[in-house]
């Protein structure tokens, strides 16, 4: 029997995880599930599937929780806050940690499941894009095992060659490799006239054409803000320079990422636009199981397009690619002051293309510095946000 703990169990990930575990109860036993403040949903997963804690990481939401338990009869121990969440990312009796909180949140006890030695499956993109050298110092020195969730580093992973490893322990296990190149389906606003762009909505810019994800996500796949977290999230995962990642546009969702070698071959992962599948592959890894996803039908699709990124249209990824480049807190502050723009599009007080705006000012008042310890991180993050929020303000 394998463990498990879900950080972010109310979330789309969170939720597509538990439909996989549903289908193989005999090998999976859900030990600890966290959210943030939806204590329906939460009463519900507590109720179907008993885990041994529950986390709210917002404490009066916790409270309510508890409650509502004792009145059920469900008997489940209840934390809250970060002391919580990272409490049940690194309980010695659990092997693995799926790591599905939205954004910056989940940097802590994301950390602390790669501190435990854990098997870590990264959905949690924000966390290692902030912290970078030091999660995956972390990942290191505890032995613990990364395995990507996002379905480009998913499709990476599975394509690269079989003695490749998260992290990789020497260049040896690149040898061969070129290139990277991540499939982007260009969001919502793909072929929108870019004058317009600064009227959409933010139910507009969350209707993503292929996937069904969190608000966060969808709004950064709309700006393709994600492709560019995405970008630095690979870099990391895979050892490689950002001009040795490209993204490339791929409309139909079912290329997920390709691997280009030296003597010309290039490997393709190819599946159903569902999120279960890299989650079964890396609850399995590395052997395989079913997810429920259902067969790719080629025929039935018939054709595949391409096209390159326009970063005229696209401003958040070059500013991610630069950031990346930049190197130390960059990365951190980008993703900082994407955070505070994406929230305040979503709250209706920005317009969506300022969203890039806002970045780029923040970038520019701030410069980066070495990501040397986790109080730094933290700290540029933290005046990233204030920097950002006064951006908007003005
Ligand atoms: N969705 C996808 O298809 C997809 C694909 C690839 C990667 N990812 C990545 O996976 C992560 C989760 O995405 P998602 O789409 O599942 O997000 P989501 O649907 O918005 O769910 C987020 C989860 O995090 C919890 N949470 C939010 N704020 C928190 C806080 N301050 N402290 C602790 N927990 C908090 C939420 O709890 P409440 O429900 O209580 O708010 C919820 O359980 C993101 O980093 C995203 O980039 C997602």
């Amino acid at each position: 029997m394998k463990t498990i703990t879900i950080l972010g169990a109310t979330g789309s990930i969170g939720i597509n995880t538990l439909d996989v575990i549903k289908r193989h109860r005999q090998i999976y036993k859900v030990t600890a599930l966290t959210a943030n403040r939806q204590v329906d949903r939460m009463v519900s997963l507590c109720q179907e599937w008993s885990p041994r804690y529950a986390v709210m990481a917002d404490a009066e939401a916790a409270e309510r929780l508890e409650q509502r338990l004792k009145k059920l009869n469900v008997v489940v121990e209840v934390l809250s806050g970060i002391d919580g969440l990272t409490f049940v990312a690194s309980l010695a009796e659990v092997d693995i940690v799926m790591a599905a909180i939205v954004g910056s949140a989940g940097l802590l006890p994301t950390l602390a499941a790669a501190q435990a030695g854990k098997r870590v499956l990264l959905a949690n993109k924000e966390a290692l894009v902030m912290s970078g050298q030091l999660f995956m110092d972390a990942v290191r020195i505890n032995g613990a095992e990364l395995l990507p969730i996002d379905s480009e580093h998913n499709a990476v992973f599975q394509c690269m060659p079989p003695r490749f490893k998260i992290p990789s322990s020497s260049h040896d296990e690149l040898v061969g490799v070129s290139r990277i190149l991540l499939s982007a389906s260009g969001g919502p606003f793909r072929s929108y006239p870019i004058d317009q762009l600064d009227d959409v909505t933010p139910d507009q810019a969350c209707a993503h054409p292929n996937w069904s994800m969190g608000r966060k996500i969808s709004v950064d796949s709309a700006t393709m803000m994600n492709k560019g977290l995405e970008v630095i999230e690979a870099c990391w995962l895979f050892s490689l320079p950002p001009n040795r990642v490209d993204v490339l546009l791929h409309p139909q969702s079912v290329i997920h990422s390709l691997v280009e070698y030296v003597d010309g071959s290039v490997l393709a992962q190819l599946g159903n636009p569902d999120m279960r599948t890299p989650i079964a592959h890396a609850l399995a890894w590395p052997e395989r199981m079913s997810s429920g996803v259902p067969r790719l039908n080629l025929v039935e699709i018939s054709r595949l397009d391409f096209e390159d990124v326009d970063f005229e249209r696209f401003p958040c990824l070059k500013l991610a690619y630069d950031a990346m480049s930049a190197g130390g807190t960059t990365s951190t502050i980008l993703n900082a002051a994407n955070e505070i723009a994406v929230q305040a599009f979503l709250e209706e007080r920005l317009r969506f293309s300022a969203i890039p705006k806002v970045i780029e000012t923040t970038l520019s008042k701030f410069s980066g510095r070495a990501a040397n310890s986790l109080e730094i991180i933290l700290e540029d993050d933290a005046r990233a946000r204030e920097l950002a929020k006064s951006v908007i303000r003005n």
